[in-house]
């Protein structure tokens, strides 16, 4: 595991664009796996100046993400899909064809888990996965206790996940109780992965990651064992682990 230790927030955010965007301009992704969520928010700002400079393309890339809530349309105000296009899609020269995410409105949801699957051996595999991380450990929607052998599935999201996405929904709307997420073994499969983790919240997991041992109780530990995998995270998310 490479460890990149940064100061904060911001730092985090400029040297993982960086790392997207030296991969490439040096053409080793032509699929990139994305999360949601407040940490690759400013990745995201980012490589959009990148795009914006001239620097990178995403013309001929495919992107792939991680997960999306069971129940809400595509069009939702806050389903992934409306995240990703309103926070990075629509910003950028990728065509909306070649944007992917798991359609948590479908009517068969174990269907749709399986064209997620077959989408991603047709793309050839993720070239670059980001990832945050939740503060009980698991990584894409894959909640403490997920088996390790897991593909693209519905999960049941735990309450305390459910606590810490109330922010980025309207006030009395209710958080989803499900979700499609990628499998452990999905994202594991990923050529390269990089974690990305910023704030005291996340010190906790970190740590177990760092310092403990593997074990389906902390999803994110399964990270240790991936050939290709850099942390990058700040000082508070590192403050329990070093
Ligand atoms: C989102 C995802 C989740 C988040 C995690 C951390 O697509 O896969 O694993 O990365 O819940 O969320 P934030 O970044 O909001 O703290």
């Amino acid at each position: 595991m490479n460890i990149i230790k940064v100061t904060d927030y911001q730092e985090m955010s400029k040297t993982a664009a960086a790392l997207v965007a030296e991969e490439m301009m040096n053409k080793k992704i032509s699929v990139l796996g994305l999360a949601t969520g407040g940490t690759p928010f400013g990745t995201y700002q980012q490589l959009i100046e990148l795009v914006k400079a001239g620097e990178i393309s995403f013309a001929t890339t495919h992107t792939v993400n991680l997960d999306e809530y069971v129940g809400l349309a595509n069009d939702h105000p806050d389903s992934y899909h409306q995240y990703m296009y309103e926070n990075f899609f629509k910003h950028i020269d990728i065509p909306v064809e070649q944007t992917h995410l798991p359609n948590g409105d479908a009517d068969n949801l174990q269907q749709e888990c399986l064209r997620y699957e077959s989408i991603l051996e047709e793309l050839g595999g993720v070239d670059l996965q980001l990832l945050g991380i939740g503060e009980n450990g698991h990584i894409g929607f894959n909640e403490p206790g997920t088996s390790f052998d897991s593909k693209t599935h519905i999960v049941d999201l735990e309450d305390s996940t459910r606590k810490a996405n109330a922010r980025f929904f309207d006030k009395g709307e209710p958080v989803p109780a499900q979700a499609v997420t990628m499998g452990i073994q999905t994202i594991m499969n990923s050529k390269k992965i990089v974690l990305l983790a910023s704030g005291i919240k996340k010190a906790e997991a970190i740590a177990r990651l760092l310092q403990g041992e593997v074990s389906e109780a902390c999803p994110a530990t399964v990270l240790k064992r991936h050939p290709h995998l850099t942390l990058i995270a700040d000082e508070a998310a590192l403050s329990l682990a070093m």
